[in-house]
């Protein structure tokens, strides 16, 4: 489905730069973390089942990240305040985020808007995009480490729909290879050389 509602969502905006990292670096990576067609299959499952929840998915992560004080800097400004009008608009693109990750084909519009979330996630066009004055970047080091609990977390809300635990199990599998393929995307904005 095409989103044209939330503000700052450009995936398949011709606007949107080409991603550096070629389809076929792409294809080599799925195969390195052995993403396959059935964890595909899993990820539609997923999808089906989070689709009402993105909502509640979201506000957890938040509270996580507001519990943590080295994290919720990065929604703040100079004098410490949160920019409470920026995790607005942002949490939307988290929400559609879920259902891409879940549903769309990983092609190479799929592929430029992983670059622009990486870009959006360092000093390249943090806060951009929603005119915001907090920390100007987030380090990698952070959004590598916090693939455990985007991971960790999931896993109850995949368990919502009655599936049995074997079918939660390979959702859960196929969801925790789809977010580092994508985190590890996300690093190429960070690391040009020898990424
Ligand atoms: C933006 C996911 C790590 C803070 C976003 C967006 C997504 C996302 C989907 C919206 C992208 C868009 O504009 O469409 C993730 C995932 C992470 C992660 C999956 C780790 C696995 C972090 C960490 C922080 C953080 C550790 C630190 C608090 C932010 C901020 C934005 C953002 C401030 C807004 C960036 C902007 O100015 O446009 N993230 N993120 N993220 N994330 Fe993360």
């Amino acid at each position: 489905t095409v989103v044209d509602n939330i503000a700052g969502y450009d995936y398949g905006a011709n606007e949107l730069a080409t991603s550096p990292v070629t389809v076929k670096e792409l294809d080599l990576l799925k195969q390195t973390i052995t993403l396959d067609s059935d964890d595909q299959k899993y990820l539609r499952m997923a999808g089906d089942v989070l689709e009402p929840q993105t909502e509640s998915i979201v506000n957890m992560w938040r509270g996580v990240i507001s519990s943590m004080p080295h994290l919720a800097y990065y929604f703040k400004n100079d004098a410490g305040k949160t920019d409470e009008q920026y995790k607005t608009r942002v949490k939307e693109r988290f929400k559609q985020w879920i259902m891409d990750l879940c549903y769309k084909p990983y092609d190479q519009d799929w592929l430029n808007y992983q670059h622009e979330i990486g870009l959006r996630h360092m000093s390249a066009k943090k806060n951009k995009t929603d005119n915001a004055d907090a920390a100007p970047f987030i380090p990698m080091r952070y959004v590598i480490a916090f693939t455990a609990v985007i991971n960790d977390s999931i896993k109850p809300f995949m368990a919502k729909n009655g599936h049995s635990l074997g079918v939660i199990e390979k959702m859960h599998k196929a969801w925790c290879k789809a977010v580092l393929l994508h985190v590890t995307l996300w690093t190429r904005a960070y690391c040009d050389h020898e990424w």
